[in-house]
């Protein structure tokens, strides 16, 4: 019978360690790839180990639920953890190193310093989690000084989040590549989440309206609407469709700037955010109008 062997990665929790042990890569010669994380780890955050490790010699998985990101206490007290079933998805020798720090590890006793990304941080979901992206910003800043990674990847399913961090590394002269993946779905049209996990079989089947109005905005570009009023009336109909869900916003926004846009001119992004019961979900395409 043939054993099969699941070398689980190397689990450091200092940040001393991990810079130690990245740095030494380098010195190798080596490419180090950075997949930050806040755990609880599905197929989307797999796809970005796959990209990390397809591109670079050491790949360098990040598992912390950075407290600073939270508007909400309760939604950081009530994140999913499993840092054992997160070291078992990521086995097999693929990736070299997990990083799972403690907040103290982080944010050590009479940590004042923070980051600001200007407007990006206070438009669209950062209007609705004020903070969220300072905390993201902050948090990254750090992990980029702890692992002086090449690429770090992001999941374009957290759009702003994206062009947040594309602000900070240039704004920041980081020297470490961005690079977006893209959103992995479920065969139902879902995007995958973290928080897919709280849904009832019921709240799940409201919530694919979220992927039907992209879809929707989507095919209106296609078909060369231009108005951007007539097409988020359409999603915000289609996610009104079962009443049971709480639109915090449904709109169109220039794909940079992420302002919102009346007139479709060039690349453009849907976003969507809306809570199912008391789960808040987001989700987004980028489109191009036809010329
Ligand atoms: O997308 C996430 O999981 C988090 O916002 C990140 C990038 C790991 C920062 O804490």
């Amino acid at each position: 019978m043939v054993k099969l062997q699941t070398s689980l990665p190397e689990l450091v929790t200092d940040p001393a360690t991990i810079r130690a042990l990245t740095q030494e890569a380098r010195e190798q010669g080596k490419t180090i790839g950075l997949v930050p994380t806040m755990g609880a780890l599905h197929d989307g955050h797999l796809s970005l180990v796959k990209a990390s490790t397809e591109q670079c010699d050491l790949t360098v998985v990040t598992i912390f639920i950075n407290p600073t990101q939270f508007t909400d206490k309760n939604d950081w007290t009530e994140y999913p953890r499993d840092l054992q079933s997160d070291m078992e998805k990521l086995a097999g020798g693929e990736v070299s190193l997990v990083f799972a720090p403690t907040a103290e590890d982080i944010y050590p006793h009479g940590h004042v310093t923070s980051i600001h990304i200007g407007p990006l941080e206070k438009i669209v979901e950062g209007r609705c989690r004020p903070g969220h992206f300072s905390g993201v910003a902050t948090v990254l800043a750090k992990l980029f000084q702890m692992i002086p990674a090449d690429t770090a990847f992001f999941g374009r399913k957290d759009y702003q989040q994206l062009k947040v961090v594309e602000r900070l590394v240039q704004d920041l002269n980081v020297p470490i590549k961005v690079h977006g993946c893209p959103t992995i779905r479920d065969e139902d049209g879902l995007a995958l989440s973290s928080r897919n996990v709280f849904l009832s079989q019921e709240q799940r089947q409201q919530a694919l309206s979220i992927p039907k109005a992209l879809k929707l905005a989507e095919r209106r570009i296609e078909e060369g609407e231009t108005d951007a009023r007539a097409i988020v009336a359409g999603m915000r109909s289609e996610l009104s469709c079962s009443g049971a869900l709480h639109i915090d916003y449904a709109l169109l926004a220039d794909a940079e700037t992420l302002k919102p846009v009346t007139t479709i001119q060039g690349p453009t992004v849907a976003l969507i955010a809306v809570r199912v019961g008391s789960t808040r979900l987001i989700d987004n395409e980028v489109m191009m109008p036809q010329r």
